[in-house]
């Protein structure tokens, strides 16, 4: 049995070796000891917000479809016919009463429950009161986002993700004044040729922007006439690890004026601003300031992060591809203007033909590339590892460019990769 894989030689303080990325039997331990055991995130409520609606995704390698049942429950199916293993539902997202087995035409409701079979006489007569296809057993929400979990005593959401993560969590996902916010019903999809936990990393490294993104810097230098100030530079941010591989990048105090040239120099930013606040009023310019988000870089393990204005998942399809899920949060109700400047803020950084998401694709690449030659196996998650302050529990904090997230999430890995105890 692969799971049996012992990473302990594989970490040390500040230090990963590349076997890590690399190795076919730790991706395996990692979907069984860490997808199949602790909370994974699924979805935002709104994406299957009325009964019927459901959306298809996989938790770690295995499918499942997150659905709204007929009753007006959320469960999470998994996507394999009870009869011979075919998948039920193919279509990324939709609304369906029922899911019908193309194989056999085994039919289930939205609830998973097993309703026709065709030529149904030589089975039991009850088999469609005794089949339904699995669910996972644990399913929660916070903030609107939805995680499930395959391990029935797995502790409650909110005690995994503790006090300090649920509370970036909320001032992200209610960042717009009053006003709520839904997941877009459309996201953009990259299938990326690396190990998932780049991903997982990079979101939450405040060292590599000003190299990577340097092409990002220096466009918006010449589109705003000015130099571009980042936050997270400043002397209030911070990042933080917050326990079970939770972490943060947090700016703290937010200057509006740079983000306000931003706004303005965005396609169309200027005519789309003055539209808000002819209709808005006195409210608007808190709510075009509320366009480009708090700030905070969430990194919630192993799966979800949220930035910008967007949530983000990553879903670990073999030890070297990964698919990442961009999905922008826009207001429920207008005006559409704003939500148009929302998109246009997004689509600048994080969108397919933005010009931040692509330079980091690139980087995964380029690892990958470099983790072939292992005459020095071991990556480096060394930098401001000898002044971190530790906080509350197992909290600690550092300067922004610190590593401090990153091996907050490598402590957590590791403690999922070697612990058989239930996941916490
Ligand atoms: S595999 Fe689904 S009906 Fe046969
Ligand atoms: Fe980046």
């Amino acid at each position: 049995m692969t799971n049996e894989v012992d990473v302990r030689p594989w970490i040390r303080d500040g230090a990963v070796h590349g076997a890590v990325y690399r190795e076919p039997s730790v991706f395996e331990a990692e979907m069984s000891r860490i997808f199949r055991r602790t909370w994974v995130y699924v979805g935002h409520e709104s994406e299957v917000a009325s009964v019927g609606d459901y959306r298809t995704k996989k938790i770690g390698a295995e499918p499942v479809i997150v659905a709204r049942g007929e009753d007006g429950v959320l469960r999470v199916l998994l996507n394999r016919c009870k009869h011979r293993a075919a998948s039920v539902c193919q279509a990324r997202a939709g609304n369906a009463k029922s899911f019908r087995c193309q194989y056999h035409g085994w039919t289930y409701r939205n609830t998973g429950r097993l309703v026709a079979v065709p030529y149904p006489d030589s089975y039991p007569e009850d088999l469609t009161e005794s089949v339904h296809l699995d669910s996972l057993p644990r399913v929660e929400t916070y903030e609107g986002l939805v995680f499930a979990s395959f391990n029935p005593s797995v502790p409650p959401l909110r005690d995994y993700l503790g006090d300090e993560a649920c509370a970036y969590i909320s001032q992200f996902m209610n960042y717009s004044l009053s006003r709520r916010l839904v997941a877009a019903p459309e996201a953009h999809q990259v299938m990326v040729e690396s190990n998932w936990k780049l991903q997982m990393e990079n979101g939450l490294d405040g060292y590599h922007a000003v190299s990577t993104h340097r092409s990002f810097y220096s466009i918006m230098q010449q589109r705003m006439g000015q130099p571009v100030r980042q936050n997270i530079n400043s002397d209030t941010a911070r990042s933080r690890a917050l326990g079970n591989g939770h972490s943060v990048l947090d700016p703290g105090a937010q200057d509006t004026a740079p983000l306000r040239a931003r706004i303005a120099a965005l396609p169309n930013g200027t005519k789309l601003v003055a539209r808000v606040v002819e209709l808005e009023g006195d409210n608007a310019q808190p709510l075009i300031d509320a366009v480009t988000g708090p700030g905070l870089n969430i990194g919630i393990f192993p799966n979800l992060q949220l930035i910008g204005i967007h949530i983000r998942e990553i879903d670990p399809i073999s030890v070297d591809r990964t698919v990442v899920t961009v999905r922008p949060l826009l207001l429920a109700e207008g005006p559409a203007e704003l939500n148009a400047l929302r998109m246009r803020y997004h689509e600048l950084s994080y969108g397919p033909a933005g010009f931040v998401q692509p330079d980091d694709l690139e980087a995964f690449v380029r690892v990958r590339e470099g983790l072939d030659a292992t005459e020095d196996d071991w990556l480096s998650f060394r930098r401001g590892m000898t002044d971190e302050e530790h906080g509350v529990g197992a909290s600690r904090s550092g300067r922004t460019t610190d590593e401090v997230p990153q091996r907050g999430q490598y402590r957590a890995w590791l403690e999922l990769m070697v612990d058989d105890r239930p996941a916490r």
